[in-house]
């Protein structure tokens, strides 16, 4: 099992060039099922969740070839099964994304029940609200959901809660339903712009993507396209983040500065500088981090998926913070790792009191889901003495080549598979 093992101390200070967007990759590949011609999609990073995806759309019969690591080239046009069940599809959440796309296309599909990081209760409710009001007839059985129609006719949703997966998926199957489809109360992140955009590009006809309210006038069928997919907000973030906690300075390209706005806004707030330029973003943190409060919200506002990173940087920052999720219920599972490094916080249902200033130190940790795992690298790049980090694999699902991004900015952390790896390490970095 592999491992990482970190020694802390080195400021990253460089360049990092940041991939593709992987929640937007994974609802693009799965819409590419939605027509019989072939579908390039470029800028697809290479981590586990896409691999995963694509392993999945390969036992549905879809032809793919990979131009290189990270463009795509998929042909549907010899879909053989609506079912997909193979025994890594329950370790994606981003499963789910087969049903919208398939019952659009082939009006079936079925689809494993998802999984996905453990961060508290992911129901799906509203997706299946939202099919069902396009005609669809929706059973979760057997740990499957199962969804068919006759036809599907556009109709107007309004989502309970703001859902990223639900606009998403139901987009999908609306495009081609019969008539207008109006969905109200939309997630509005930049994933789901992107999702519009390539379903555009194949011939959909959508309005409003990226506000509160998605027209859709569904299509007969949908053409090829080649579509670049935009950069991935989360992994600029973690490492803007990654600049601030390790007092470091760091340029992040290839990055679309809007997204990060409010990423960027509270990084000014606890005293880092920020400069902004066309499509990249440099973080220089030469002074003491500062506390602050924050709340995760939907888009535009804070993201959950940066909860973990920016708690790491208020532990180490002067004074007391608060950090309150809204979003998921259960997502600060690794705070127990971070007080084994040394920090002082208390969480307190949905809302963790963050008493700053602590020194980390090195420590044998886990990650407990994909970002908090991405947290907690660089809780160990800021600590005293080495670290190991256990189940890295969820870090892999969502960041790729995580380490060697760390390394070119200086860090010193390796993979390890074994504690004679661990040991070498440490004589190497003293
Ligand atoms: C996506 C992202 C995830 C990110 C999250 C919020 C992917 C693959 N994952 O997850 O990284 O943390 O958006 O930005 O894109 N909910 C319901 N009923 C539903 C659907 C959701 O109650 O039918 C609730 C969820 O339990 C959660 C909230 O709505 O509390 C937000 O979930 P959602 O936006 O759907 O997140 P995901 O699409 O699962």
């Amino acid at each position: 099992m592999e491992q990482y093992v970190i020694k802390g101390g080195n400021p990253l200070v460089g360049e990092v060039e940041i991939g593709g967007a992987k929640n937007a990759a994974l609802p693009i590949l799965a819409a590419s099922v939605m027509t019989d011609d072939t579908v390039y999609v470029d800028n697809v990073p290479d981590v586990r969740d896409i691999n995963v995806m694509l392993d999945t759309m390969a036992s549905l019969g879809v032809m793919i070839k990979h131009e290189n690591r990270h463009r795509i080239i998929l042909n549907s046009a010899n879909i053989t099964e609506y079912v997909a069940d193979n025994e890594n599809i329950k370790k994606i959440r981003a499963s789910y994304y087969l049903i919208g796309a398939m019952l659009a296309k082939y009006k079936s599909a079925e689809v494993t029940l998802p999984g996905g990081c453990d961060i508290g209760c992911r129901a799906i409710d509203q997706h299946i609200k939202g099919f069902r009001a396009l005609g669809a007839e929706v059973r979760i059985e057997h740990g499957r959901i199962k969804a068919k129609a006759e036809r599907l006719r556009g109709a107007h949703i309004y989502m309970d809660k703001v859902s990223v997966g639900a606009t998403i998926n139901v987009m999908l199957a609306a495009s081609m339903a019969e008539g207008l489809t109006i969905i109200e109360n939309c997630a509005k992140e930049p994933h789901v712009v992107d999702v519009a955009n390539f379903l555009s590009s194949m011939g959909a006809n959508i309005r409003g993507a990226g506000t509160d309210v998605i027209r859709i006038k569904g299509v007969p069928s949908l053409h090829g396209s080649d579509y670049t997919i935009i950069p991935d907000q989360i992994e600029a973030g973690t490492f803007m983040f990654a600049a601030a906690i390790t007092h470091g300075d760091v340029m992040v390209k290839n990055i679309i500065p809007k997204h990060l706005e409010s990423i960027s806004a509270k990084l000014t707030e606890i005293g880092c500088e920020i400069e902004e330029a066309d499509d990249c973003v440099r973080v220089v943190a030469s002074k003491q981090l500062r506390s602050t409060q924050v709340k995760t919200l939907p888009y535009p506002g804070f993201p959950t998926d940066m909860q973990p990173q920016i708690t790491v940087a208020l532990a180490l920052a002067k004074g007391t913070s608060i950090v309150t999720e809204s979003i998921f219920e259960n997502r600060f599972k690794y705070v127990d790792e971070l007080i084994c490094m040394g920090a002082n916080i208390s969480v307190e249902g949905n809302t963790a009191i963050i008493d700053g200033g602590a020194r980390f130190t090195g420590a044998n940790i886990a990650a407990p889901d994909l970002r908090a795992g991405a947290a907690l690298v660089l809780a160990a790049l800021a600590s005293d003495g080495v670290s190991v980090v256990d189940d890295i694999r969820y870090v892999q699902r969502g960041y790729e080549d995580f380490h060697i991004k760390l390394q070119e900015l200086g860090a010193q952390i390796e993979l390890a598979e074994s504690e004679r790896d661990i040991s070498k390490f440490r004589l190497k970095t003293g």
